[in-house]
């Protein structure tokens, strides 16, 4: 059996290509990346390491060759360019005839999700299922990392957490876990043409997030509900483009158009990403990690936001 991952250069990719090394043979693993080079270390353990980018489709027929199972992993693009992208990924699977599909999706995938990034992967979901090849979406919810390491740090840096999703909930799930559904879908067996919501333990309001945040720094953090209007105000005075031209790259302080992050905050309040599940214990049979577990991990990068406050103030 070869499975192969593509995208294998990124975080979720490389640990994806880790836990598989401790149930696979090296030469049953062939990593897809833009830059194989980065991938020298996985070829060293024997791993077949090839180029492929889903912008340029000539180098997809060989990359894709000769598989059996394959860890689709979306894109870190948004708009057309990801349309674009998984488009040419999901013709060049279907000619190399590969034999079943995993698909990193997202939790409330569907084209009529306001969450531009949430639409665009209903819309790869679709032309997933017109190939007829077995697929499993793996339908991620939010990453748990993404707040410990990024949202988390600046609110205690500015004590504010300004956000337009009101009191709508998610259920904040970790990279960590989703990798480990990937590998147990890869590995195991009966998992064709099945739907995954990898979820947390529990529902969470990003007002409780902040609460969190506060408790875990030591520090007060403002929750500050706001309008749409707002917060597009806010990302137009930090430079942020509101929409992609072209292809980009997205010039400004956040690699996002604020679009895409003002309609996945639109999409959070109307309960769109409301989705709590047990499919993470079903498939790796133990509990999914909690944002609490996430804030213990990152708990260096959250002193060194609340050290840099002490600071300026
Ligand atoms: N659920 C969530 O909250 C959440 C959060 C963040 C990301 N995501 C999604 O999950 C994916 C993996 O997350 P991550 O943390 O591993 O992100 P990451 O470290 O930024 O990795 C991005 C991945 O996208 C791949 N990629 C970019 N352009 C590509 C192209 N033209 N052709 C083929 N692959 C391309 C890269 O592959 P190479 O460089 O190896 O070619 C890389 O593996 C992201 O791309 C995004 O779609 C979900």
């Amino acid at each position: 059996m070869k499975i192969l991952v593509t995208g294998a250069s990124g975080q979720f990719g490389r640990r994806a290509a880790d836990l598989l090394l401790e149930v696979l043979e090296p030469g049953e693993l062939v990593l897809v990346s833009r830059r194989p080079e980065s991938l020298a270390d996985f070829a060293r353990r024997g791993v077949e390491v090839r180029a492929g980018d889903f912008d340029q489709p000539h180098t997809l027929d060989s990359a894709f060759a000769g598989i059996d199972r394959l860890l689709l992993i979306s894109t870190d693009s948004v708009g057309a360019k990801r349309r674009r992208q998984h488009g040419n990924a999901i013709a060049a699977l279907k000619r190399a005839g590969v034999g079943h599909i995993i698909y990193t999706s997202f939790i409330g995938a569907s084209v009529d999700n306001p969450a531009i990034s949430a639409s665009e992967h209903g819309a790869t979901e679709a032309l997933l299922r017109a190939t007829g090849i077995p697929c499993t979406f793996l339908r991620d919810s939010q990453y748990s990392e993404a707040i410990a390491q990024f949202v988390a740090p600046d609110a205690l840096l500015t004590g504010r957490w300004m956000t337009a999703t009101g009191e709508g909930q998610i259920g904040l799930v970790s990279r960590e876990d989703c990798v480990a559904c990937a590998v147990a879908v890869l590995t195991g067996s009966g998992h064709e043409n099945k739907v995954y919501n990898l979820t947390g333990p529990q529902l969470l309001s990003y007002r409780q997030c902040a609460q969190l945040t506060a408790e875990y720094g030591g520090r007060p953090v403002e929750y500050i509900p706001c309008s749409e209007e707002q917060k597009y105000a806010f990302f137009d005075a930090l430079g942020v483009p509101r929409r992609i031209e072209g292809d980009g790259p997205i010039a400004g302080p956040i690699p996002w158009p604020s679009e895409e992050m003002v309609s996945f905050e639109r999409a959070l309040r109307e309960g769109y990403f409301a989705v709590l599940s047990d499919d993470v214990k079903t498939l790796i049979g133990r509990p999914p990690i909690s944002l609490r577990q996430i804030f213990e991990q990152y708990s260096a990068t959250i002193q060194a936001a609340v050290a840099a406050q002490s600071v300026a103030h």
